[in-house]
């Protein structure tokens, strides 16, 4: 949600903002800017794309330190004067600022009675002006910074720099992410490694409260306290190549082409064949810690959400203890009742997510045993929990998750594994699992082959103005994330229900004009889901169906039929195809597919 790039060094910052910026861009993107120091600010920012941006950055733009911003409107709409940098009245300090700031309108009121004259509408326009005023009244620009983050209520990740010390900008942050990159006599920071790898892999990720002051030669990191704290730097995997299209036309196609990898790489090194177990050492945790856990609660937001609803689903089947998923945005404010005996799962692919840290953190207050799934190395998350499993897919860049939704699956089918294997789940089927794991990449490819046909399927029900996704049981979370990615990129209303439920209320939507999506595996609902088919069809409603057999003509006027696998793991590769079928509907209709309106990649403010 935004994006922040900061440099100083030898070079020219500004190239390396819009750079850093066009990475960050799927964090954010109705607005950029950006400001250089260079014998005082100078600013250039307007609504719209970073290319936008580019447009009017001139080619002297000079200047060794600068700060730039890709926004995602909270506080005011999306305007040229709404963009960040902010600047003080005096051009003397200019902010970017990540988060929201709750008690702004107060401070807001205060400094408008000093005189202040506001120029935007945001909420982050306070810190320009508020650091303008503590900078007078201190030695330094971190002091100014550290006295003015102790009036503020809210989150932030920040950049600040000030015209009359060219040699320093500051971060800091508190509840969005700040990483600071080291290079060569040069020194970067941005709101997510994306913006960094094409210039260094070394980096340190800010804590909570945490401030760092950074110059060309090096860096230091500071407590709330101002006490200095000592940070190791982290390597990171991930590569500049990461974040291209590959030759795709868009980011999306080369998530869910890059499934069978991905989903390889979630496993490698984790399978057993011998004893037919899952190894997830990141967990931290003993055979005996592992076999005391008598219930799982499983949190995360959105697409997470639903993965978690198919890992409580494998939890129950495979090591059968009772488990459920719930979205992080409820459970943090409902005050829940923390047991010592709950294994508690937190599901993140960024790792930045608001609401599942806030809700990871409050159960770390109450005691309780937090585990994380998620794909960002070293983010806040991943710092948070007692343990976890790293997905290794790879960076997520497309809006809209996909190989991090099914390798969070895959995750969960080996914590299911993990689980099961110390309790009751018997050797053969612990073959069977890992065998049917072994087997899914593979699948995946066979799926990936129908892409054309389901392109055309795609065209043929995107101008719809709504569909219906149905499952049972195991298909139910596949529904719920059929819908979503339907909803989410192309923005064709979806609505997925239990097929159960449908003649409980929602089948007086159906009609020739409502077609439905059914997810039908062959299982032991097979027969039950027909049914519901029937009744579909019944009332002149179509019906696209994703299953494993073709069905009786009468029952779906298409079908797209995949390969099977356990029972269990089906959901996984029950996902692919609706992740196409949203991807062409949103191509055909000719949608913003990486980048959907009003949506941003991490949700880093409540
Ligand atoms: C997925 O397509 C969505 N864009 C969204 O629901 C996402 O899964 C959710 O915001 C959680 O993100 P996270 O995995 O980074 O925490």
């Amino acid at each position: 949600m935004c994006g922040i790039v900061a440099y100083i060094g030898p070079k020219d910052a500004a190239p390396i903002l819009l750079e850093g910026l066009q990475r960050l861009e799927y964090r954010g993107y109705d607005s950029a800017g950006v400001v250089v120091s260079n014998k005082g600010l100078k600013l250039r920012k307007v609504k719209g794309r970073v290319a936008d941006l580019a447009k009017v950055v001139p080619a002297r733009f000079k200047g060794g330190l600068g700060i730039g911003h890709t926004r995602w409107a909270t506080h005011g709409v999306p305007s040229d004067e709404n963009a960040h940098p902010h600047l003080s009245a005096d051009q003397r300090i200019a902010v970017v600022h990540n988060g929201i700031i709750e008690n702004a309108g107060e401070l807001r009121a205060k400094l408008e009675a000093d005189g202040v004259e506001f120029l935007s509408e945001t909420d982050t326009e306070v810190l320009a002006h508020l650091i303008a005023h503590a900078v007078d009244e201190n030695d330094s620009l971190e002091e100014a910074v550290r006295k003015t983050l102790k009036s503020i209520v809210g989150t932030y990740g920040i950049a600040v720099i000030d015209a009359e010390r060219p040699g320093e900008v500051v971060v800091a942050r508190n509840g969005s992410p700040i990483v600071v990159g080291i290079g060569e006599k040069e020194m970067f920071a941005a709101s997510d490694v994306a913006a960094l790898v094409r210039y260094t892999r070394q980096v340190v990720h800010l804590e909570d409260g945490e401030l760092a002051v950074l110059k060309a030669d090096g860096f230091h990191t500071f407590a709330s306290d101002a006490r200095e704290t000592a940070k190791e730097p982290l390597t990171v995997d991930w590569d500049a190549g990461h974040y291209d299209t590959g030759g795709y036309e868009h980011y999306l196609l080369k998530e869910i082409s890059e499934q069978p990898e991905t989903m390889t790489r979630t496993m490698s090194g984790r399978l057993d064949e011998r004893f037919h177990v899952a190894h997830l050492g990141g967990l931290n945790m003993d055979a005996r810690e592992t076999r005391g856990f008598r219930r799982v609660k499983i949190i995360g937001c959105g697409s997470a959400y639903y993965s978690g609803q198919i890992g409580a689903q494998l939890i129950e089947e495979l090591a059968r203890i009772p488990a459920d998923a719930e979205p992080a945005s409820e459970f943090r404010y409902r005050n829940p009742v923390v047991d010592p005996d709950t294994l508690y799962v937190a599901i993140s692919q960024s790792g930045e997510t608001y609401d599942t840290l806030a809700a990871v953190q409050e159960l770390k207050r109450k005691g309780g045993r937090v585990i994380g799934i998620v794909n960002a190395v070293g983010s806040a998350i991943a710092r948070e929990v007692d343990g976890g499993i790293y997905l290794h897919a790879g960076p997520e860049v497309s809006v809209a998750s996909t190989k991090a939704f099914t390798s969070t699956s895959v995750a969960f089918a080996l914590l299911a594994l993990h689980l099961g294997r110390v309790r009751d789940l018997s050797p053969a089927d612990g073959r069977r699992i890992v065998e049917g794991l072994r087997r899914l990449p593979g699948q995946i490819e066979q799926i990936l082959e129908q892409g054309e046909a389901i392109a055309e399927l795609a065209k043929k029900y995107a101008d719809h103005p709504s569909m219906m996704f149905v499952g049972r049981v195991r298909g139910y979370p596949v529904a719920r994330e059929g819908a979503q990615k339907l909803k989410e990129i192309s923005y064709v209303h979806a609505e997925a229900y239990p097929a159960s439920e449908l003649k409980h209320g929602p089948l007086a939507l159906i009609g020739p004009e409502m077609p439905t999506v059914a997810i039908v595996p062959d299982d032991e609902l097979l027969d039950k889901n027909l049914t519901t088919l029937g009744e579909i069809r019944a009332r002149g409603g179509r019906v696209l169906m994703v299953g494993h057999r073709e069905p009786d003509a009468k029952l779906a006027d298409d079908v797209i039929v995949i390969p099977k696998n356990e029972i269990e793991l089906d959901p996984i590769l029950l996902t692919i195809p609706l992740q196409l079928l949203a991807y062409h509907a949103a191509v055909a209709l000719g949608r913003d597919v990486d980048k959907p309106r009003n949506l941003a990649k991490s949700v880093t403010v409540e």
